[in-house]
């Protein structure tokens, strides 16, 4: 009798000893709230992308980063903002919370990032800016993206919330927001970060994040805070705690092991299923980056359907990353996006985290070459 693998998860967090005992030091201090392990944290993520000349603003999750990206770049109600229709539906969510419109825009279909052409035929009097998603990591065309932008002059806002660790990107100025939730590549149970180089856009960002309270960061750095103080704009209570922030510089002491089997992984699924003829694989590039999810496509939504069925059958999880934001009821706008509907209809997501041995890959590997052998 064979006997059934254990379940293997889509994604998972990777805390251990680390994660626990920052946890517990934060607990003993008994300081909870935004302060020293915050500042810490920033400064330690700064050294770790390599560039002095820019600001690491660390708040409660990918989605607060957005948001306040948006209205520390003046992006308000009235607005509209073109964002790419196949992507979490936080990013939609972060511009309806500063009032502004999104407008759902069609992707690559080898890619997955938004399409240049439908970004221009989205463009109206009312647009003001343009917040790419890095899909799975890719970043193909942000170059054209940052053209158009340039030419009809629009700000543009990245969600780099799949990119933690490429430290390509951070070449460019921002602001670029990350997220640290329990299945980044980086967690801090629930966290985000904004990188931004203009130092307007951080001290009003470090404001907004704590109410909007005038100067409250240097103060809560010291484990202070202001009695009298003044605030001249919408601010809310997205900062990052301590302990989210401990959990953070835990994880951030072992990323190059996470670096490590996360990009072994998708290496692995990337020469295994290179010759599966029924497969598309994205170009995920493990050179620069630090594979978050791991999607491949098919041609078929019943084929699709089958093998998400098979490998749970066998134990395995599967997921699909995402429903286009069109399709839902407060998002759409009227119209189709075909590439990203067909993705939709035809991509699965595989098991991509450090919790995954190569093991499972290579069973994860085997299951998906059976099934097509049965075809
Ligand atoms: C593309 C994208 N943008 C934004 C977010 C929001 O990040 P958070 O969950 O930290 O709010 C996510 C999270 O899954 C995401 O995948």
């Amino acid at each position: 009798m064979s006997t059934k693998h254990k379940l293997i998860k889509l994604s998972s967090p990777w805390y251990g000893q680390e994660e626990k005992e920052a946890a517990l030091r934060v607990l003993d201090s008994q300081v909870t709230c935004m302060g020293m392990e915050t500042k810490l944290f920033e400064e330690e993520l700064k050294q770790f992308l390599g560039r002095d000349d820019t600001n690491v603003i660390c708040v409660h999750s990918g989605t607060a980063a957005l948001q306040l990206a948006l209205q520390a770049s003046n992006v308000m109600v009235g607005d509209e903002v073109i964002v790419p229709t196949l992507t979490f539906v936080s990013t939609f969510q972060a511009v309806r919370a500063v009032g502004a419109m999104p407008i759902p825009c069609d992707v690559n279909i080898k890619t997955g990032f938004i399409d240049i052409n439908d970004i221009e035929r989205r463009i109206t009097k009312n647009t003001k800016c343009i917040l790419p998603v890095l899909y799975a990591g890719i970043d193909d065309n942000i170059d054209e993206v940052y053209q158009l932008a340039k030419y009809h002059n629009l700000k543009v806002v990245e969600d780099a919330a799949h990119s933690f660790g490429n430290k390509e990107i951070i070449k460019r100025n921002g602001p670029l927001c990350f997220s640290f939730d329990p299945i980044k590549t980086l967690s801090c149970t629930d966290g985000g970060m904004i990188v931004c180089s203009d130092d307007t856009i951080a001290e009003k960002l470090k404001d907004m994040r704590l109410l909007g309270v005038i100067g409250d960061t240097e103060k809560r750095y010291n484990n202070q805070r202001s009695w009298d103080f003044d605030v001249e704009e919408q601010g809310w209570r997205l900062h990052m705690n301590n302990l989210c922030a401990a959990i953070g510089r835990a994880q951030l002491s072992k990323f190059n092991r996470i670096k490590e089997l996360r990009c072994k992984y998708a290496n692995i699924y990337l020469k295994e299923l290179s010759n599966i003829q029924e497969i598309r694989l994205f170009p995920v590039n493990t050179t620069t980056s630090v594979p978050h999810i791991f999607p491949i496509g098919l041609y078929s939504k019943n084929s699709r359907d089958e093998l998400r069925q098979y490998l749970l059958d066998n134990n395995i999880e599967s997921g699909i990353q995402y429903k286009p934001n069109h399709l839902l009821t407060y998002f759409n706008r009227g119209y189709g996006l075909i590439n990203a509907e067909f993705l939709y209809y035809t991509i699965i997501s595989l098991p991509l985290h450090p919790m995954l041995t190569e093991d499972d890959v290579y069973y994860i590997v085997s299951k998906i070459k059976e099934y097509f052998k049965k075809q």
